[in-house]
């Protein structure tokens, strides 16, 4: 024995008791899953920058979903039925104000106010009078490309979903309007009512 371990000073049946130190490997395992411990509440807690937050796992759980979504949606056509049509869709709205977001908001602002391009959420359009317009200036651009056109950098549904979206942005209040530019624009019509039957529903082969 290198040490001289203790005996302790009771007895019982002729047992008697070492006062041995506890182990190395248990004050090793012991301060392991304390720094663990305090590591692990820091990173539950306070994030990480490493790990995606909860709210990030989410977030791309539901655009994976979405995008798998995508395929269901077939090959939607620029008519303004169609864009009226999902310009209703929540689902698909949240989808859209996310490439909103991304790619328009700069010029556009993410609420559709207008900063660089023309306020989106007013009555009156510089190159839009009626739903389909709004395809046309997205896919085509505008002003010598003032408005970038956006047909070759997307697939054509988000081109699609996106004039929805900006259809939708009609009658909302931004945080800061840009004033008013050009004219009226035509009220946006009701779309034909379809079966509510969920995404796989193509009735008409449409
Ligand atoms: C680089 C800045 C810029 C970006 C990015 C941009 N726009 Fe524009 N947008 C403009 C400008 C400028 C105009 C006005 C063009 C004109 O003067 O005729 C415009 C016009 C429009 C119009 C027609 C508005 C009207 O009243 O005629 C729509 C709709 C539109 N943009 C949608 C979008 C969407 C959707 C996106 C994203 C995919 C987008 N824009 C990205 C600058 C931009």
């Amino acid at each position: 024995m290198p040490h001289d371990p203790k005996i302790l000073d009771h007895e019982y049946d002729g047992i008697q008791e070492f006062d041995n130190p506890t182990p190395g490997w248990w004050h090793f395992l012991f301060f392991l899953f304390l720094v663990f411990g305090v590591f692990y509440s820091v990173v539950s807690i306070a994030g990480s920058p490493y790990l995606p937050s909860p709210e990030t796992k989410h977030k791309r759980a539901s655009i994976a979903a979405t995008l798998k979504k995508f395929a269901s949606l077939g090959d939607l056509e620029p008519t303004a039925d169609e864009i009226a049509y999902y310009a209703q869709d929540d689902e698909w709205m949240a989808y859209a104000s996310s490439v909103f977001a991304a790619n328009c908001a700069s010029c556009h602002e993410a609420d559709g106010g207008g900063k660089v391009g023309p306020n989106l959420t007013d009555e009156f359009g510089k190159n839009v009078r009626t739903i389909e317009d709004i395809h046309t200036v997205i896919a085509n651009g505008a002003n010598a490309g003032a408005m970038p056109a956006w047909s070759e950098r997307f697939h054509p549904n988000d081109v699609i979903l996106l004039s929805s979206y900006v259809a939708s942005l009609r009658g909302t209040t931004p945080f800061s309007g840009a004033p008013a530019e050009g004219e009226q624009m035509e009220p946006w019509p009701e779309p034909a009512p379809r079966p509510e039957t969920g995404d796989d529903a193509a009735e008409g082969g449409g």
